[in-house]
């Protein structure tokens, strides 16, 4: 019997259903929420309210697209946390009520653990999938992590952020040079036609695999308001040069690290990226070619699997459906919680 998993995903600003039949993926639906441009960050009660909203239209139409009946469906899994709680309620209410409608069980996934498993998601028979133990490098606006993945309910971090996320960091710098927010794909944009040795910020000097990001983000702050004395338009004339020099920064602080737990662990011969900063461009190409230097195999996640998504809920939830480790009705969203 064929196992049919819908995967519903709500913990920030994206709401999100997906259907996965025995590993496949048959459909995957994203509704963003435009409503925080305005704002320049997500509102967490305009986000639970936008939730509320798209809900039902996105599952409905994430079912259609599958070409399925909802009584075909097997389990329902959605993320519990972590993220934000008013935002995860609203998923996890959903998958609570639908569950009991359809008399089919539940599965509850971290959202961590869907970056990391996204690599498994298949669009045919033919998608690689990466073989374990592999390591993650998972980059997102919240995490910033290396993560060993041992089995695919089994991983455990090896170094970690101890401050800002590579994707606030993004975020944050855009902010300063008056971007929209999240500011990422626009730095990921600009830094294409700039030249990335122009400008040198400060990098971290922190022990072990761990990162940090605040220091980059207070040396690129200090380098515009001293230049923006000199002259009040050196944003606009250089901010294709301020993107490149910024994002390369980034790179090199990510992949330093990856350098040294990829030599503290050589029985690692894969490396996988995921989460929202995996979607940048620079950031793609710096690890394909750092895999390659090193004989190493790269797993990069397609752009749609990056950023929050329904997809990889659905196959982290099949992975624990095929487990047997169903959520019962008693299940509480959390806010906070390591992969
Ligand atoms: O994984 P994600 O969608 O949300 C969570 O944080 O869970 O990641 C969002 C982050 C934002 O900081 C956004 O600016 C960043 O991913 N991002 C990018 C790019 N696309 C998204 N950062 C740099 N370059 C990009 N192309």
């Amino acid at each position: 019997m064929s196992n049919i998993i819908l995967g519903i995903e709500s913990s920030c600003d994206d709401t999100s259903a997906a259907v996965i039949k025995d590993g496949i993926l048959l459909s995957n639906v994203i509704a963003s929420q435009s409503v925080h441009e305005a704002f320049g960050g997500v509102v967490p009660e305009l986000a639970s309210r936008a939730h509320q909203q798209n809900i039902v239209p996105v599952v409905s139409e994430a079912i259609k697209r599958a070409g399925i009946q909802k009584s075909d469906l097997s389990a329902i899994a959605f993320t519990a946390g972590p993220g934000l709680i008013g935002s995860l309620l609203v998923g996890t209410s959903f998958a609570k009520g639908l569950s009991t409608a359809l008399n089919i069980p539940m599965v509850c996934v971290n959202h961590l653990h869907g970056h990391v498993l996204a690599h498994f998601i298949r669009e045919d028979e033919t998608t690689e999938v990466p073989e374990f133990p592999y390591m993650c490098l998972l980059i997102s606006g919240g995490n910033s992590q290396i993560i060993l993945v041992e089995d695919y309910n089994k991983m455990s971090i090896l170094g970690q952020t101890i401050d800002d996320a590579a994707g606030e960091a993004f975020d944050k710098c855009a902010k300063v040079m008056g971007l929209p927010y999240p500011g990422g794909p626009h730095i990921d944009r600009l830094a294409q036609e700039g030249n990335p040795e122009r400008f040198k910020f400060s990098k971290p000097h922190i022990p072990g695999l761990d990162y940090s990001f605040s220091g980059l983000k207070t040396s690129f702050l200090y380098t515009l308001r001293d230049e923006l004395k000199k002259d009040p338009d050196f944003i606009e004339k250089n901010k294709a040069d301020l993107a490149a020099s910024l994002q390369k920064t980034i790179i090199d602080i990510l992949i330093d690290k990856l350098a040294k737990a990829v030599k503290e662990h050589p029985e690692i011969k894969q490396i996988a990226i995921g989460g929202g900063v995996s979607a940048n461009s620079g950031v793609r190409n710096a690890v394909a070619e750092f895999c390659e230097r090193r004989g190493l195999k790269a797993f990069i996640p397609k752009r749609a699997f990056t950023t929050d998504n329904a997809a990889m809920v659905a196959i982290a939830g099949l992975f624990k459906f095929k487990d047997k480790e169903f959520a019962d009705l008693n299940i509480a969203p959390f806010a906070r919680v390591e992969v």
